[in-house]
């Protein structure tokens, strides 16, 4: 197949071109490098440098693709909070018009990264995929329901194939994220440099931590679905934030300090998915635990330091 990933120069845009390439799909990357860095693209990829912005550079080049997978964002959500004008430009005006090049072009099947914070306060844990979706506490979690709706109203209009992946909360080599506001690649930062990790709600937060091959993986064991999916990616596993810290200080081997931050406005206190529905669709299940995960993701923190 012959797939295009918006957003593939970053953390999860990256490893989801790899793995396209090694099952054996053409990949073309588009990013502007706003955020992305160039030298994670597989070099297997075809890249163009363009901003999503630019409808009619993406008309010239999505033709003849079989799919695209819809990765690029802006992700940061204190961010989002500051500068919503930004985060309503990019993650929808500029996705809109992504929607628009394919329909012109007749590129009708998209895979569009979602985030588990669509279903705001959960009701009920596991979360699963027909669970009320739950009002907002930022303008990115506004996007991304957004975005959902943009995505099915095209399946509805013009028959677009959509698959939609609410992602909890990935991890791994490769995030490199600036600035980054993610737990885990933060945690490991300031445990190898020896400083005190910086901790909210004392890590009372739970939390589905998902190694990052396994969520690119899901991409793949999606790509041949036809019709509207929506699907949870991750592990059924609740994790307390605190718990990440005692299993890297046990795989460092020593103790780390935490700075304790207090708490933070409109934090969810505890999410976690049911992936019963894409396992009973395409037999995608995480693979990688854990500690397995972490401990791939500190060796290569361990080289960039
Ligand atoms: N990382 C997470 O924890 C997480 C969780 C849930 C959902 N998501 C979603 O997954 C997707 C990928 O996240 P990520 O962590 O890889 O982020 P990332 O910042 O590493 O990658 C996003 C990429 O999109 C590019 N980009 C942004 N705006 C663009 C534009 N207008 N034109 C072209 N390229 C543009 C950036 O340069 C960057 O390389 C995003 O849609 C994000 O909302 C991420």
């Amino acid at each position: 197949m012959k797939i295009l990933v918006t957003g593939g120069a970053g953390f999860i845009g990256s490893w989801t071109t790899k793995l396209l390439l090694d099952a054996g799909h053409e990949v073309t990357v588009v990013d502007n490098l706003s955020r992305g860095h160039q030298e994670s693209i597989d070099s297997r990829a075809i890249f163009y440098q363009i901003d999503l912005s630019d409808q009619y550079r993406m008309e010239g080049i999505l033709a003849g693709h079989d799919t695209v997978i819809h990765m690029a964002a802006l992700i940061e959500v204190g961010e989002s909070v500051k500068d919503p004008v930004s985060f309503a430009e990019n993650n929808i005006v500029n996705s809109v018009k992504l929607l628009e090049a394919m329909r012109k072009t007749e590129v009708r099947k998209i895979i569009f990264s979602s985030s588990a914070c669509v279903y705001g306060v959960p009701s009920k844990l596991p979360i699963m995929e027909d669970d009320p979706l739950g009002a907002q506490s930022n303008p990115y979690g506004i996007t991304k329901l957004t975005m959902e709706q943009f995505c099915t109203l095209y399946h509805n209009l013009y028959s677009f194939d959509c698959t939609i992946l609410r992602y909890f909360n990935p991890y791994g080599p490769g995030e490199l994220h600036q600035p980054e506001t993610h737990a885990i690649p933060n945690f490991i930062k300031s445990a190898l440099a020896k400083e005190p990790i910086p901790l909210y709600w004392k890590g009372e937060g739970i939390r589905d931590f998902i190694y990052i091959e396994d969520l690119a993986l899901a991409h793949v064991a999606v790509i041949n679905l036809t019709g509207l999916h929506i699907f949870n990616v991750g592990t059924e596993k609740g994790i307390k934030v605190m718990d990440i810290i005692n299993k890297i200080s046990d795989i460092l081997g020593y103790k780390v300090e935490v700075n304790d931050l207090g708490e933070r406005a409109g934090d969810v206190m505890a999410n976690y998915a049911s992936f019963a529905k894409i396992k009973k669709e395409v037999s995608w299940e995480p693979k990688v635990s854990l500690e397995e995960g972490l401990k791939r993701t500190i060796e290569f923190f361990r080289q960039k330091v």
